[in-house]
């Protein structure tokens, strides 16, 4: 079974992805936050830096970029050939009332046309592999076989089913069963995303689909970083390994050198996740988000560890 890293956008940053390789060496990949180009294809500076080789010691991550026109998705996948990537991943699936009225994201799922189009012109010219991480749909999965029908046209690396439509969002029961019965009818490569967060909801999904060889995790891997390990049947996290993964975390975003401001955001933004272990400790849990700066972060986080809120075993729920 081949275990990914989802992209998240203010979570799986260079300096995360290397954290948790170096700490918990489970996932076989990592998908990079989306690069969202202008019209000439031009990206911020710092979603480059994200995916410079030197910034990706471990490896490689995935690629994505968020774009429904061709040449600036061109224009892009260009300049990640030059630095070595050979694959790219086209973003079908964000649901954010930002993006979805410009038609990117789950907004590509609006037009079947145009999204023939794009991909047609992407295909012909694209000089890298190209994967696709879709929505079942819009306002529901009954939509699916219609998309899946214009995917099938073209040689996917890969196709990804978050198995949501996007009014789910991320709240939404994943529709495995819609998956499942889309499965055998794919010519390409099919990995599952959506709420597999511990043993129980990884079994559902392969229960369903025996054949699946593919899963990404993002919420239930960002809560808990050992969850690569334990769906392979190793142990579950244990309260000194996040300690001390956190510590390293902390330590690796002050020397890139974005300073203490955006360390204490970025931790506060994975906390977010990793509250989720500590269900026994809301008081505990409101002091770090209250954290004002890394001093108060630091004391209310050794709290938590010290105090007995961390319930092994316990799992973000999706
Ligand atoms: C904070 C956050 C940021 C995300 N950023 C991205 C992104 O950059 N690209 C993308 O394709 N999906 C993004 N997603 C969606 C995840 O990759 C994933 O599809 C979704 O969370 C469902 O999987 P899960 O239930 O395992 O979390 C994001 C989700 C969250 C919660």
């Amino acid at each position: 079974m081949q275990l990914s890293f989802a992209p998240m956008e203010g979570i799986t940053s260079c300096l995360f992805r290397r954290t948790h390789a170096a700490c918990f060496p489970g996932a076989d990949r990592y998908f990079a936050p989306f690069l969202a180009p202008d019209g000439s294809g031009r990206c911020r500076d710092g979603a480059w830096r994200d995916l410079r080789p030197e910034n990706n010691p471990n490896g490689l991550p995935v690629p994505q970029i968020l774009c429904n026109r061709a040449e600036p998705f061109l224009t892009v996948a260009r300049e990640l050939a030059a630095m070595g990537y050979t694959e790219v991943n086209l973003n079908a699936g964000c649901p954010s009332s930002t993006v979805v009225p410009k038609h990117k994201g789950a907004g590509m799922l609006l037009d079947l046309s145009s999204l023939d189009d794009f991909l047609a012109d992407v295909f012909s010219r694209c000089p890298l592999r190209v994967s696709v991480k879709t929505r079942l749909g819009l306002e529901s999965s009954e939509e699916f076989p219609a998309i899946l029908e214009i995917y099938r046209r073209y040689p996917l690396a890969e196709l990804i089913v978050h198995a949501r439509d996007r009014a789910g969002m991320y709240r939404s029961r994943p529709d495995i069963g819609a998956f499942a019965a889309a499965f055998p009818s794919c010519p390409f490569p099919v990995c599952y995303n959506g709420s597999v967060v511990d043993r129980k909801s990884f079994h559902a999904v392969t229960d369903a689909v025996p054949e699946l060889d593919r899963v990404m995790l993002g919420r239930g891997a960002a809560a808990d970083p050992a969850l690569f390990r334990e769906l392979r049947g190793g142990e579950a996290l244990e309260k000194d390994e996040l300690r001390v993964f956190l510590a390293r975390y902390e330590a690796v975003l002050l020397a890139s050198g974005i300073g203490e401001h955006y360390t204490l955001g970025r931790l506060k933004e994975l906390w977010f996740y990793i509250g989720a272990l500590f269900p026994a400790d809301a008081r505990g849990l409101k002091r770090l988000r209250k954290a004002q700066d890394l001093a108060e972060y630091r004391s209310a986080a050794e709290r938590l560890f010290v105090g007995q809120g961390f319930q092994r075993g316990a799992h973000f729920v999706g």
